[in-house]
């Protein structure tokens, strides 16, 4: 599927800021686009590493941003992250203001109010919650970046209470979790009531093989 395919659901802006470096949607892009992306649809999409799920949930928080429906939440797990998506999302998109959140001070970040997306880790947005933080009433599009996390023994819980305080707190938020590597993918699908999209097309072919002095040797 061409970018010029879908050029009537993409904002003007949305498909002025793409249309130079996308020309063709990968695989995971298309059947999101498919499964509804842009008519509001929860997602959770599981496909393989740099196959282009960014680019997914961009289309989803931009096209929101620029259609006035409300402000974008980027949560990653790690700060190092946090920062590279910031640096790529404010290069991209010029005429959105971009803002990252990840101080450990605990406050509401009031300021963070005049901002259209802002980037985030569990942690930094758990405690914003807390804070009752006033401009969370305005968010539309609520991304979780490697969502696979939810496993983790020691970051888990905290998202897993995240999504469930968000989505009590913001019932119509339209949610994009995203993960390379889901071990049940039906059953987080079914309890972030999402669609599912799979696909294993992977830029660069995984081969296994055994490192032995210098050498690997490939089944
Ligand atoms: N349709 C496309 N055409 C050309 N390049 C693309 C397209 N979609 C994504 N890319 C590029 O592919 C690269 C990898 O994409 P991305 O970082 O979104 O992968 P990912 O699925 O999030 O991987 P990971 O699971 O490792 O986080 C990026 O440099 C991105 O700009
Ligand atoms: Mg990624």
């Amino acid at each position: 599927m061409k970018l010029s395919q879908i050029k009537s659901k993409l904002h003007p802006k949305l498909y002025e800021s793409l249309k130079s470096e996308i020309k063709e949607l990968r695989p995971s892009q298309e059947k999101s686009i498919k499964a509804g992306l842009l008519d509001e649809n929860n997602l959770l999409v599981c496909t393989p590493t740099a196959s282009g799920k960014t680019l997914i949930a961009e289309m989803a928080m931009l096209n929101a941003i620029y259609n006035e429906k409300g402000k974008a939440v980027y949560i990653v797990p790690l700060k190092a992250l946090a920062s590279e998506k910031y640096k790529d999302f404010k290069s991209r998109y010029k005429n959105v203001k971009v803002a990252i959140s990840i101080g450990d001070t605990d406050s509401a970040d009031k300021y963070l109010e005049k901002y259209d997306l802002v980037i985030t880790t569990s942690e930094k947005l758990d405690s914003l919650i807390r804070h009752h933080t006033p401009w969370l009433k305005y968010v539309k599009v609520v991304v979780v970046d490697e969502i696979h996390l939810l496993n983790d023994p020691s970051r888990g819980p905290t998202l897993e209470i995240l999504i469930t305080i968000l989505r009590k707190i913001l019932p119509k938020i339209h949610l994009i979790a995203l993960s390379a590597t889901i071990g049940n993918p039906k059953e987080l699908s079914e309890w972030l009531d999402a669609k599912l999209v799979e696909d294993s097309w992977r830029p660069v072919e995984l081969k296994k093989g055994v490192y032995l002095d210098g050498e690997i040797e490939f089944n």
